[in-house]
């Protein structure tokens, strides 16, 4: 089948500079070399600490930036071919959530209009029909229809994330990219947002809802892995402009195959109020971005680096689980002791969190719109 979104060897590279006259001290290489497919419905997660490139890997997907190198196909179109009117129809099928709702929304634009713009634009509704579809879309992402005169400023932190969800889905796309769609928002209005985008993907999922029979995919950029557990089919982790494991998630959460991801499950951030994330048990700093380690990138902080990953990269090869697209970019992949299951190696405040957004994703239709008022209450902008 051919995927939704295809991308091979893609490449972005930023110029640093500094000084009074701006002298070009190098570049960061964000990201470097991706291949990547997503296919028509399904969820992929992209995981990794901050700075490795997940952001500028989502803006090249949605070429809202411009990639260095490489190929990308969506819809079945050379997507780097397009010219700036067809890469504008494209659009409609690829959306973007940015993490920050109150910036990514026109602060002049009542809610209505900030729905109704996409579906004029791309002829999806004509005349009544538009109010119909804005109220639509409000409902569906658990806000009054009446919420379209109201403008950003006068919602809570949930409640503008929830516009800029419906904002998305006006133009039914095909693909919606999340950027930390929710790590912006309070804690307590987290488990909210994710919840409403875990219904909406699985109604998405079979073509519905007012998808016109288009399923949704969806690629998730988020850090925290308990989160990508309970929404993702499938995961990518990213290190340092590179992807180092991807597989089913049950695959990379049930059997993690690389030491980066390993570490990194061991510190599934805590979500209970009071209590501070876990540090990542890694050691060393995350090297400067600029000057990237030779060979596997990960060597200066991986516990079972031998001579070979200090000058050879590394290729995403099968991972010993077996289990298909499982694959991993370790020299020692077949070596490595096995992983202790994760049950075992999370505390059990990290199993209790995981339990209590499994089981709030189990109950649940979003909040109505009046309950949302107390949401205003410790929502963050
Ligand atoms: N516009 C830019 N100019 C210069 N450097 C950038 C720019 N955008 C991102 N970077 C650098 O690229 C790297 C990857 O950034 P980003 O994609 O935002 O990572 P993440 O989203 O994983 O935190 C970082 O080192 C960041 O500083
Ligand atoms: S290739 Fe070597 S340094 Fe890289 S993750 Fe594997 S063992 Fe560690
Ligand atoms: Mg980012």
């Amino acid at each position: 089948m051919t995927p939704l979104l295809e991308a091979r060897g893609l490449e972005k590279r930023f110029a640093v500079r500094s000084g009074m006259f701006g002298r070009r001290q190098g570049f960061v290489h964000a990201v470097a070399g991706i291949d990547l497919a997503i296919a028509a419905g399904e969820t992929l997660a992209i995981v990794g600490e901050s700075g490795c490139g997940k952001s500028t890997l989502g803006r090249l997907l949605l070429r809202l930036i411009e990639p260095d190198a490489g190929a990308l196909r969506f819809r079945g179109e050379d997507f780097l071919a397009l010219d700036s009117e067809a890469l504008r129809r494209a659009r409609r099928h690829a959306q973007i959530v940015f993490q920050d709702p109150f910036a990514s929304l026109n602060p002049r634009l009542s809610v209505g209009a900030t729905l109704a713009e996409p579906i004029r634009l791309h002829g999806l509704r004509q005349g009544s029909a538009v109010a119909d579809r804005v109220a639509e879309l409000l409902e569906l992402v658990g806000l009054r229809a009446d919420a379209a005169r109201n403008f950003p400023h006068e919602f809570s932190g949930g409640q503008r994330q929830r516009i800029g969800i419906a904002r998305a889905l006006a133009s039914e796309p095909a693909l919606i990219v999340g950027d930390e769609p929710v790590s912006a928002l309070d804690v307590s209005v987290q488990a909210q947002v994710l919840n409403l985008l875990s219904d909406l993907l699985g109604r998405a999922r079979a073509g519905g809802p007012g998808q016109q029979g288009q399923p949704l995919a969806f690629v998730l950029i988020s850090h925290d892995l308990g989160v990508v557990r309970h929404i993702a089919d499938r995961v990518a982790v990213m290190y340092l402009g590179r992807i180092v494991e991807t597989g089913p998630t049950e695959a990379v959460f049930g059997r993690p195959a690389h030491p980066y991801t390993r570490a990194l499950l061991a510190a599934i951030p805590r979500h209970e109020p009071g209590l501070a994330p876990r540090p990542a048990p890694l050691s060393g700093d995350v090297p400067s971005p600029l000057a990237p380690p030779p060979g596997c990138r990960f060597h200066t902080r991986c516990a079972f680096a031998e001579a070979v990953c200090q000058h050879e990269v590394p290729e995403l090869l099968a991972a010993p689980s077996g289990q298909a697209a499982h694959q991993v970019a370790c020299h020692l992949r077949d070596r490595l002791p096995p992983p202790p299951p994760l049950a075992e190696a999370g505390d059990a405040a990290v199993r209790q969190r995981l339990a209590a957004l499994a089981a709030f994703f189990d109950r649940s239709p979003p909040r109505p719109f009046e309950q949302q008022a107390q949401d205003r209450q410790g929502a963050s902008a």
